[in-house]
């Protein structure tokens, strides 16, 4: 899995007796990762929380990978040079896949800014991967600056800031758009779920 030299290989895969399917059966739901992409300010996490919350509520067993906080843990060591951001995605898609193994419909809010990041997420992720697209246009973001970033980065203060001086590719493949930058979050919460009972991954009537 992933890219890269593998350093271990004399480790074999270990088959787990209670497999995925058997964890989904049990649950009465798929797993999965909804993945939220969109600039630093565009809503990802605000959403992902919101939507884990909905999930929650009906019995679904959910986990959000929140980009702010695996960067205090397990990507600490990380910046935002592109290399950097790649290893970050990579780590994190990952972790997502071994989430799913575990039956968990997994929520990841990483701005993951480069199309072919998000396209490698999605091979390692296959079908289980499913970007939503967080759509709020960068004068939105900046005019919100909830964390006084973009002030910053306008100031030269943060170096390769995504959609000031590092750039942000909108993806033009994704499963879900979502216009947060203009839609109330009920709305796109709502817009999320039904996808999500349209492809059959959660039960369409409320338990
Ligand atoms: S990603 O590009 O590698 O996907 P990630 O989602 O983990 O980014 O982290 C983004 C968050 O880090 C932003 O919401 C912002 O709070 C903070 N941040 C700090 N420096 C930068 C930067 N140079 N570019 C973008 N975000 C930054």
């Amino acid at each position: 899995m992933g890219e890269g030299i593998q350093r271990s290989p004399n480790v074999v895969w270990h088959q787990s007796q209670v497999t995925r399917e058997l964890r989904e059966q049990q649950a009465g739901h798929r797993a999965a990762v909804l993945w939220f992409t969109g600039l630093s300010g565009a809503g990802k996490s605000t959403l992902a929380h919101a939507v884990e919350q909905r999930l929650h509520e009906r019995g679904v067993r959910t986990y959000v990978i929140d980009g702010d906080n695996v960067r205090h843990g397990l990507c600490r060591d990380l910046g935002f040079g592109d290399a950097d951001r790649v290893e970050n995605i990579r780590r994190v898609a990952e972790v997502a896949g071994l989430f799913v193994q575990a039956g968990v419909l997994t929520l990841t809010a990483f701005i993951s800014p480069f199309r072919r990041d998000r396209a490698l997420a999605r091979e390692l992720l296959g079908a289980d991967f499913i970007e939503i697209f967080c759509d709020t246009p960068l004068d939105v973001c900046e005019g919100r600056d909830v964390k006084g970033l973009y002030a910053k980065a306008r100031a030269g203060e943060i170096p390769s800031f995504t959609g000031i001086s590092s750039p942000y590719e909108a993806p033009d493949d994704a499963e879900i758009v979502v216009p947060t930058g203009s839609e109330p979050l009920a709305d796109s919460v709502q817009r999320v779920m039904d996808w999500l009972i349209a492809k059959d991954l959660i039960q369409g009537d409320e338990r």
